[in-house]
Order: structure tokens, then sequence, then C-alpha cells
């Protein structure tokens, strides 16, 4: 059974506890300005904006600047924080050589992660954080990816937008209009998510009064894992291991009888189809006009139909649908990004979130400290003395 408790509150303190609230389903924790889930509608509210229409106006920086100050940016703002991106991305450049073996690894995420932490959170401005730490993740994704293919790093543009600017830094195949616009569709629309368990472990690093950076930190650590964002990449290779339609049943029945999960299936909020995968498969459908490959969206679309019509009678009572990582894979992988970059890219977007939430935590003086319910041995109470 499951409880609404403010874990702000010390009510829980010195209680017994009789419930507890597996996974924090249900669990409120802070009031936010930022985002709001609705999982029984499936619709997603940034800052007063559904995301399909604000994945229609707002490029990566116009989302930003709407998370940071609460208001879509109007020309000269938009120019000054596309400036300021530019510029923040040369210094992370810059800090490359000062990364130690951080990028030794093939896991981009805990590439990320290692070199992040080099970051001092004494040595940023404190007026340009949000800027410096939005940059340092797209520039050190990007370096980290051509270092796999043997590659050196590309400097980046800083006249370009963020999306154009990372494309052309990380894909083998550069940067152009029609891509950089699907990609500035998947940032806007995987930037802020609600109390995802990234941004929930951004706000615990906060409520402690760390520094902004370590809760940066701790949100990639969080994200790092299949169920959060380490789907996409998985999501490929079961495009890729079912190969057509016809063979979309009998793959995903012989992976639900091994007691697997359909990676980009499923969701803690939603019970209806996630809203920002009808956003990323316009983008992708896009794309194609275009003339750009994307191979995998038939694909894709068969798959999801069959996953959805499996799942639900699995478990009629719990309803499961496509999530963002379903079609995040398509779209990423039709830009011409490698899987190896699907996570670092989901961070690219999500750090911006990140930041807003830690900032909008710092309004409280209150430390995110919770309860926990001990089932556990315990020692014979001591002799009176
Ligand atoms: N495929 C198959 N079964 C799934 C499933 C999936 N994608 N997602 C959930 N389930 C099943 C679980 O096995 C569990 O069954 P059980 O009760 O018989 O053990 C039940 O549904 C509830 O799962 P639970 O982990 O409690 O749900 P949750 O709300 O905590 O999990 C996710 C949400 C996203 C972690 C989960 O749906 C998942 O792992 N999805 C696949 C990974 C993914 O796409 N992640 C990206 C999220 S944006």
């Amino acid at each position: 059974m499951l409880i609404k408790y403010w874990i702000c509150a010390n009510v829980l303190e010195n209680e017994e506890i009789e419930m507890t609230a597996e996974g924090l389903e249900g669990v409120v924790v802070a009031e936010t300005r930022l985002s709001d889930v609705d999982g029984e509608r499936g619709r997603l509210v940034v800052r007063g904006h559904d995301v399909e229409a604000l994945a229609e106006r707002a490029d990566f920086e116009a989302a930003c600047a709407l998370l940071w100050t609460g208001e879509l940016p109007g020309p000269v703002a938009h120019a000054e924080v596309r400036k300021e991106l530019g510029r923040a991305r040369v210094r992370a450049f810059a800090r490359l050589p000062s990364l130690g073996d951080a990028f030794e690894t093939a896991d981009g995420m805990e590439a990320l992660r290692a070199a992040l932490a080099h970051l001092r959170a004494s040595e940023l401005a404190d007026e340009r954080l949000a800027t410096e730490l939005t940059a340092a993740v797209a520039v050190f994704a990007a370096a980290w990816a051509r270092r796999q293919r043997g590659s050196s790093p590309i400097a980046p543009d800083p006249e370009l937008g963020h999306a154009a600017d990372y494309l052309r830094m990380a894909s083998a195949h550069g940067s152009d209009p029609a891509r950089s616009r699907a990609l500035d569709a998947y940032l806007v629309t995987a930037m802020d998510h609600g109390m995802n368990a990234s941004t929930f472990t951004a706000r615990v690093v906060a409520s402690t009064d760390s520094d902004t950076v370590s809760a940066i930190v701790a949100a990639l650590g969080a994200l790092k894992g299949p169920r959060h964002g380490g789907a996409p990449g998985p999501v490929l290779a079961m495009l890729d291991a079912i190969g057509e339609p016809g063979n979309a049943a009998a793959w995903i029945a012989a992976e639900l009888a091994a007691g697997r999960r359909i990676m980009g299936m499923g969701h803690r909020v939603y019970r209806v189809r996630d809203p920002r995968a009808a956003v990323l498969e316009r983008a992708v459908e896009r794309l194609r006009a275009t003339g750009l490959r994307s191979d995998r969206l038939d694909l894709a679309r068969a798959v999801e139909r069959v996953a959805v019509a499996s799942l639900g009678e699995r478990r009629p009572e719990r309803r499961m649908a496509a999530n963002v990582e379903f079609y995040t894979a398509v779209l990423l992988d039709a830009i011409g990004l490698p899987q190896e970059l699907f996570s670092p890219t989901f961070a690219v977007a999500r750090v911006a979130g990140w930041l807003a939430h830690v900032a909008e935590q710092r309004e409280s003086s209150r430390i995110i400290r919770p309860s926990s319910h001990y089932v556990g041995p315990v020692p014979e109470a001591p002799a009176a003395a």
C-alpha cells in the first residue's frame, strides 16, 4: 500500500512506520515550477508549455532560458544564451588536457562522470555555472566519442547553436540544418521530466548544500542505469536483433518468457504512451521527408505495436506503452550518432534540467532525508544499570 508524505517534513522521524512506499512511487518530495508529468493523460508540461508545442517553437538555447529563468527568450536574450553556451564550449574544450584518464573507458557515461568530476565548482564563475556545466557535458561527450574511434577531438564552433555544434563535434557525418533541427527537438524533449531518478539525485545532493558539480556528477550516475537513461542503446540492439517486422512477435514473446524486460517500454508514471515518444517519432518522420535515411522507423513502429499488445496481454492491470527511449534510439541513429553516444546525449539534454532543479532546491534550507523501516535483527535490550 502506498502512502503520500512530504519527505522534507520530519513526520516520519522517530515514528513507528507500518507502511513503505517501495521505489517512492507516488511520494511527493518537492514543489516545483519546472515540469509536470501527467501519467494518466500522457501530458508533459515544461514551465507552462506542453512539450509538443515547446519542441516546435524552441531550440535548445530557448528551452534552457525557459527552464533557468521561467521565460522563453526574445531574440536578444536568445542570442545571449547562444553566445554564452558557445564561449563555454570553447572553455570546456580547453579543459580537455586536464581530464587525466577520464576518457579511457568504453562506457560513455563512465567517461562523462569521470571528466565532470575533474571540474571544481570553486573555479567556475557562479553566474556562469549553468552554461559552463551544460557546455562541458556536450564537449566532453563528443571528445570521448572521437577518442573511442581513435580520432582527436574537434574544437567547438562558438558561432553555432548548441545542437548543431554537438553534432558537428560528435558525429562522423558532421551536421546539417535538418539533422541539427531533429537533435534540437530531442534535446528540448529530454531536458526535464518531473522528479525522475537523476533529478531527484541532483536535488538530494543540492539539499545537503553541497556544490553544483557534485550534484551533476551524482545525477549522471543515476542516469547511467538501464532502467533510466541507459535504455536507448539496448532499444537499437533490439531493433537490430528483430531485423524485420515479421520477427517481432516471436522475438518479444521469447524475451518475456525468459523474464527479460522490453527496452523502451513501460514507465513509472505514464500509463499511456509517453508524449515525448510522439514528438520524437514526428521528428524522425520529418527527417525522412528531407531524404535522410531512417530505415528503422517502420520497424520501430511495428515492434512498438507488438510489444504493447504482448505486454497488455501479460499485465492487463498495468498498462505499458512506449517511453521516450524507444524513439530516442531511432532519432539519434537517424541523425548519425553512434549507439555508444545515446546515453551521453541524454545527459547533454538533461543536464539543463538538473541545473534548474538544483537552483530551485537551493531555495529550500531543508535537507532531503527520508526514513527507512528497519527489518534487521535487534540485540537484546541492555540490562538496566
Ligand atoms: N518489459 C517487460 N515487463 C516490464 C517492463 C518492460 N519494459 N516494464 C515493467 N515490466 C514489468 C516488471 O517486470 C514487473 O513485473 P512483475 O511485477 O511481474 O515483476 C512490473 O512490470 C512492474 O515493474 P516495475 O519495475 O515495478 O515498474 P516501474 O514502474 O518501477 O518501472 C521502468 C518503470 C521504466 C523502470 C520499467 O518499465 C522498465 O524497466 N522499462 C524498460 C527500461 C526502459 O525502457 N527504461 C527507460 C525509462 S524512460
